[in-house]
């Protein structure tokens, strides 16, 4: 019997090679300066978990461009999808017009967590354009103003988006006023709790962010002046936290008692990448309204509010987007989606073959402290001798993985986030945890 040959990184020249550098020249020199480019990659085509520089280096992908390409790169049904819809029209305006690709995807992303039951859709180009929308509609239906989001979230960009962000202040820096009314409490980390419990006392009775009711609505405003927590259920850019459940459990308890819209962010967790169409679903709490974006259609740039009929209560005009759901994209969406659907199963496989292989890494490596999350949005956190975040050498593993053809990608303190293609295989992770060892050994504890 034939052996079929595991595909590994290769190198045709150092990393990055002179065709590389020379395009980083020419960025540098006429590209916003706020760009953050995190190594030195200048990708010229992509295939599945793989990703070829300019130079002709190939790279195995562990971060799916911040867990957007979901069918992996150039998926050739999503090509097809995009270059049939392309041939047909480019544009139309689906704020003003109808075509059937629009209707599909609203259809499909209505019925993608039937808990919610009747729900209606609107869609953006962009995460932030669904945070955005959202904040507006809950503003809208319940004519309240005030929001509470959690401490280190990450929303977007948009002004309405960094108001909730919590995650990095570089993202707030200089560009206020911002919106006023928006209040952060603590997330639910049973790893690291805000209020420094016992890692234990929170697994168990975690109520370290659900200090609503105490912290604000006794001393600061009263509830009904709020029309939406907005929280991600498994915070991404944060560090890829998993709460503890009884935490999403708490907040929808509130919601209920004082009607106040839960809006999950599912930018980051959505379609696919926590092993259900939504972390909503994997979790078993159910939102008022999912945001979705990133993995919905591969790369192409497009998001969603999937609401509750009951609270997509604006009316004709009260919002609209020139190009949120142009017709490439929605046919991109609606590829990608059917290609996840058949995967499902494979997701939930593959993502529990790779946390437990980097279980045998934790043991093996000091430097790895807390393995979290589920399918394939895995956090692995690297800590120092004393189990403080270890920073540096997060920022010194990714650089030495990338000259070893590894694609990493860090978030939080000290988090590196593994947010794979989800058509990754058994076989691939294996060869990307590899390297990730030789990196470890090489590095030595942090
Ligand atoms: C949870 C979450 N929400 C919103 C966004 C913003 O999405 P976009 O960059 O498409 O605007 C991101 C992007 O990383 C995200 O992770």
């Amino acid at each position: 019997m034939q052996e079929t040959k595991i595909r590994r990184p290769e190198f045709k020249t150092p990393t990055p090679g002179p065709k590389a550098r020379a395009f980083i020249e020419r960025d540098h020199a006429v590209t916003s300066p706020s760009y953050i480019k995190e190594y030195p990659l200048v990708v010229e085509r992509g295939e599945g978990s793989w990703i070829y520089d300019v130079d002709g280096n190939s790279y195995l992908d562990f971060m799916a461009g911040i867990a957007v390409a979901s069918t992996g790169h150039a998926h050739p049904k999503v090509v097809k999808a995009i270059q049939d819809s392309a041939a047909k029209f480019l544009h139309i305006c689906g704020t003003d017009f109808y075509y059937e690709t629009m209707i599909g995807l609203c259809e499909k992303l209505s019925k993608a967590v039937p808990a919610m039951g009747e729900s209606k859709v609107f869609l953006t180009n962009s995460g932030t354009e669904a945070i955005e929308g959202a904040i507006k509609l809950a503003r809208y239906h319940t004519r309240r103003s005030k929001i509470i989001a959690f401490k280190g979230a990450f929303h977007g960009r948009t002004m309405g988006a960094i108001t909730l962000n919590a995650s990095k202040a570089t993202q707030k820096a200089h560009f206020g006023p911002l919106l006023p009314d928006v209040y952060h409490l603590p997330y639910s980390n049973p790893y690291r709790c805000a209020y420094s419990h016992e890692k234990s006392w929170c697994e168990t009775n975690c109520v370290c962010a659900n200090k609503i009711e105490e912290e604000l609505f006794t001393s600061q405003f009263a509830p009904d002046e709020v029309a939406a927590i907005f929280v991600e259920p498994i915070q991404g850019e944060g560090g890829y936290i998993m709460p503890a459940l009884k935490f999403l459990k708490d907040l929808r308890a509130v919601c209920d008692k004082y009607k106040i819209m839960l809006v999950f962010d599912e930018v980051q967790s959505g379609i696919g990448r926590t092993g259900k169409m939504f972390a909503a679903e994997t979790l078993g709490v159910t939102p008022d309204v999912i945001l979705t974006a990133k993995g919905i259609a591969s790369g192409m740039p497009i998001g969603a509010i999937i609401a509750k009929t009951s609270v997509m209560t604006w009316g004709r005009g009260s919002h609209g987007s020139t190009y949120g759901g142009n017709p490439v994209c929605c046919a991109a969406a609606l590829a990608t989606i059917s290609i996840i659907e058949e995967k499902m199963p494979e997701i939930r496989s593959v993502g529990e073959f790779m946390m437990t292989e980097l279980k045998k890494l934790q043991k093996k490596h000091s430097s790895i402290g807390d393995l979290r999350g589920v399918a394939l949005m895995i956090g692995c956190e690297f800590i120092k001798k004393d189990g403080s975040p270890a920073t540096e050498y997060v920022s010194k593993l990714e650089q030495l993985a990338f000259t070893k053809g590894l694609l990493l990608l860090s978030c939080g303190k000290s988090t590196i986030r593994f947010a794979p293609p989800l058509i990754i295989t058994e076989d691939e992770v294996k060869v990307g945890l590899e390297i990730l060892d030789q990196c470890l050994s090489e590095l030595g504890p942090a």
